[in-house]
């Protein structure tokens, strides 16, 4: 009976010891995404982008990265949970996401206080890094992509008038709309009109049938796929025939699968076109992911690969995985050629230029690049 408790003893000890030195081995890196919900499309994405990263560079100082995705369900609420659980439970050192900013900004005072750092993908509202420590992101800011907006509505479009629908229940869109407005109204545009719905929302034909009496050049719509691709549907229904833009939250493929038809001609800014690659890696990356998935690459999976490349860049130049010395490398994050563009990190945020797509024949295709 000693003998065998001894053994135990034994086993029990080598099982802990062997535990403790994997975990040493392992730099764990937490992803909090919308995997399910209203904007599952873009964790989707997303978490294909990280994977291919993941699966190109394994490992850094020579310590193995386990990703642990914990899904969001695109929801404030449990992305704060989520970011809670993967600091508390999992000690990530440091965590990637959301997508959408309302979700962003919901983890970013996690980060903070607690000291870990988080790089959004895509998450485009000034609020989530501005006077944070510990945020940052892969890509540009909504200042930014407003004007870009307001420069293509009046450059490309010759637009003189613009109607705006706001998704109040996003910051993503309060913000977009308003730096469009302000851009658009200094080049000579005419707001006719701003009206405003919510996320979830399934008709919105009292705001149209208003918006249809001004005749706008064009009708902007910075928000999500979903409500996107219904207000389209119902503004060609109503024999409204008003170009359609939007921002990066059209970008998905259930926008074309709800919209059809009436989304043909949408333009929309995002942050990636494979037409306008300007890196190595970002056309290694092009060919990863046609040969994987056999479609054209989406913004988001590019943000998330460059997310994940810029952390690990930063625990190489760090020389740690302490998510103090993190934060500080990441912070010096200059030039680093990502798939989505060159990235010098600024207070969190990166400066980048951005492209124009339209929808045709149900695809999405390239129109112009804008640069900051
Ligand atoms: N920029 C959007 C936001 O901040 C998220 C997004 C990025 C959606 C890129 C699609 C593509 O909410």
């Amino acid at each position: 009976m000693k003998k065998f408790l001894t053994m135990v003893y034994i086993l029990v000890g080598l099982f802990v010891l062997g535990g403790t030195a994997k975990a040493q081995d392992v730099i764990k890196v937490g992803v909090d995404l919308e995997m399910t919900g209203a904007v599952a499309a873009f964790g989707q994405m997303t978490w294909t982008g990280i994977q291919i990263a993941h699966e190109m560079q394994p490992t850094v100082l020579g310590k193995k990265v386990k990703l642990i995705l914990d899904d969001n369900k695109s929801d404030k609420i449990e992305a704060a949970n989520v970011a809670q659980r993967l600091i508390k439970k999992d000690h990530v050192v440091a965590i990637i996401g959301a997508v959408a900013s309302s979700h962003s900004l919901a983890i970013a005072p996690i980060a903070e206080e607690n000291h870990i750092p988080q790089i959004t993908p895509s998450s485009t509202n000034p609020l989530v890094t501005q006077n944070r420590k510990w945020v940052f992101r892969a890509c540009f800011i909504d200042p930014f992509q407003g004007e870009m907006l307001a420069k293509f509505a009046v450059n490309d479009l010759h637009a003189k008038t613009a109607a705006v629908l706001t998704d109040i229940a996003q910051d993503y869109s309060v913000g977009l709309s308003n730096f469009f407005i302000k851009k658009f109204t200094q080049l000579g545009g005419k707001v006719v009109s701003h009206a405003f719905y919510q996320t979830g929302d399934q008709d919105f034909t009292a705001q149209l049938t208003a918006i249809k009496k001004l005749n706008p050049d064009v009708i902007v719509i910075p928000g999500y796929y979903t409500e996107i691709a219904l207000i389209a549907r119902q503004a060609r229904e109503l024999g409204i025939k008003s170009t359609l833009l939007a921002g990066d939250g059209a970008e998905a493929p259930e926008l074309v699968k709800i919209g059809g038809k009436a989304v043909e001609g949408l333009y929309y800014s995002t942050h990636f076109d494979e037409k306008a690659v300007q890196t190595e890696l970002g056309k290694k990356y092009v060919k990863i992911f046609r040969k994987k998935y056999h479609k054209a690459p989406d913004a988001l999976g590019a943000l998330g690969f460059d997310a994940y490349m810029l952390l690990m860049d930063a625990i190489k130049r760090a020389g740690s995985a302490d998510p103090a010395k993190i934060r500080d490398a990441l912070d010096h994050t200059k030039n680093f050629e990502g798939v989505t563009g060159i990235i010098t990190l600024v207070n969190g945020n990166a400066v980048k230029s951005g492209v124009i797509r339209v929808v045709k024949n149900g695809k999405f295709v390239y129109v112009t690049t804008i640069n900051p």
